[in-house]
């Protein structure tokens, strides 16, 4: 009975991961419109830039770095620290993703 459980757990926890990756992608970019637009194509408040002329690599790499190191970014770099923090890095790839497949904008 308990290796039933314990199977029935990885189970849904590999179940979960591969959902975390594309389908809550669309859900969890969500957060990020208030400041980013509809389509990432907005330069947020005190940002610099807009997500959406950055390649899928240079998202993640960003993202990432938000999470990791906290000397990364410019002065708002503290409002992004906060925004990525319920993010697993997988997740925070899936965005990525998710930014530069549907909204990616040539650099002028
Ligand atoms: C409260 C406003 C706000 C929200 C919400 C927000 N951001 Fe940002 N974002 C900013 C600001 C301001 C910067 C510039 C930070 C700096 O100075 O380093 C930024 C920077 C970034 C950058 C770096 C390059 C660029 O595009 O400016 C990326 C990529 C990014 N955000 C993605 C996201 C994603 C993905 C989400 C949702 C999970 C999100 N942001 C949510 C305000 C926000």
């Amino acid at each position: 009975m308990k290796i039933i459980k314990i199977i029935t757990a990885a189970l849904f926890v590999a179940g979960t991961f591969s959902f975390a990756s594309a389908a809550t992608a669309d859900v969890n970019f969500k957060r990020c419109i208030a400041c980013h637009g509809t389509k990432a194509e907005k330069v947020p408040p005190g940002g610099t830039i807009a997500s959406a002329t950055l390649t899928a690599d240079e998202i993640k790499q960003t993202l990432r770095s938000y999470k990791t190191d906290k000397d990364y970014g410019g002065k708002m770099k503290a409002t992004m620290q906060l925004q990525v923090k319920p993010f697993s890095e997988e997740d925070l790839d899936a965005l990525a993703e998710y930014i530069f497949t549907n909204f990616h904008i040539e650099k002028k």
